[in-house]
């Protein structure tokens, strides 16, 4: 109920302007954001390969209304993939891209698809020039059609071009059986956006056991999973199912968000498995603060705090 109200509320600018402005929000974003510039996001990707870690990088931002703001924000990917390449962080897919398909356009009226995936194949290329991957993050319900349809669009050219699904979704276990095939890299979220209950499940449980039946069609099938989650019960299944199913620890991956449950980062990578931290940077970090806020109330606790200092 509270992630519902706090999801709805974030469209107002009204509210916008108190969390952007508040005096203690730069410590918040601190825990959860990699830094404003390119070379903050380098050292702290540098830093996680460097223990062992694998990193993917999103340069924040979506919901882009202007078609010059999505070829900047496509421009800024491809000189990010030039900075990774050139300190070595890049090649074998050590530091790989996150994408939101807003952010390079796919809500331009008119032709927005068109025009993220043009952006999108621009960045696939300079990625598989520099010896990575790219993967496109899924935003809310009404954009998964759009996103699928790009990825479908742009495999062939780029095979390891790869995409996030949501286990909240109701069609998504359907999803997950059509991509589970040979080279299809699928990194499997629970969701974190508002989405009406015909398209979505309801409760906790339901997008849970939903996510145990996704997981177990990507393990039993010829893909690549990424299991990205911080949930405890999903990690231990996720270790049983890829024993059931026969994978080593190469054949798939975790993967978590930078700032939540590093030590569990740590612990899995002490252990053999394969942990990709999902990094963002950029200044504009509202939209994904919110979302990670709204996931837990101590942290939106942590916050109110803040903000009440500013009376
Ligand atoms: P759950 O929310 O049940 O959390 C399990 C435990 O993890 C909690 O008990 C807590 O300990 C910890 N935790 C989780 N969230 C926390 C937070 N915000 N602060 C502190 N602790 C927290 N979503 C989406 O809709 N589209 C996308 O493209 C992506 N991409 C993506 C990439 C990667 C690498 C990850 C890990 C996640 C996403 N997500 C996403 C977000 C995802 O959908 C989901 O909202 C969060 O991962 C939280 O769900 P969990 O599976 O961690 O479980």
């Amino acid at each position: 109920m509270l992630r519902r109200v706090l999801l709805a509320a974030s469209a107002s600018d009204r509210i916008r302007k108190i969390i952007t402005t508040a005096p203690y929000t730069r410590d918040v974003v601190a825990r959860f954001v990699a830094g404003d510039t390119t070379d903050d996001v380098l050292a702290t990707a540098g830093r996680l390969l460097a223990e062992g870690m694998l990193a993917t990088v999103d340069y924040l931002g979506e919901d882009t209304t202007d078609p010059e703001q999505a070829a900047a924000v496509a421009d800024t990917y491809v000189r990010l993939l030039d900075a990774l390449g050139e300190a070595g962080l890049a090649a074998g897919g050590l530091a790989e891209l996150s994408v939101k398909p807003t952010a390079i356009g796919l809500g331009l009226p008119g032709h927005g698809e068109k025009t993220a995936a043009g952006h999108l194949a621009r960045i696939c290329a300079a990625a598989a020039a520099a010896g990575t991957t790219v993967t496109l993050d899924m935003e809310d319900h009404t954009r998964v059609e759009a996103t699928l349809r790009i990825l479908a669009e742009l495999r062939p050219e780029f095979p390891r071009l790869g995409c996030v699904l949501q286990s909240y979704l109701r069609r998504t276990e359907a999803d997950c059986a059509a991509l589970a095939v040979p080279g299809s890299r699928v990194r499997l979220c629970k969701g974190a956006y508002q989405a009406p209950h015909d398209v979505a499940f309801g409760t906790r449980a339901e997008v849970d056991r939903s996510y145990a039946r996704c997981l177990r069609l990507l393990m039993y099938g010829g893909g690549y999973p990424m299991v990205a989650t911080h949930d405890p019960r999903l990690i231990a299944i996720t270790h049983a199912q890829a024993s059931l199913a026969g994978r080593n620890l190469a054949s798939f991956e975790y993967q978590m968000l930078y700032g939540i449950r590093p030590a569990e980062q740590r612990r899995l990578a002490d252990d053999g498995a394969q942990v990709r931290v999902y990094l963002p940077y950029g200044r504009d970090w509202y939209g994904y603060l919110v979302r990670r806020l709204a996931e837990r109330p101590a942290n939106l606790a942590f916050f109110l705090r803040s903000l009440a200092s500013t009376r």
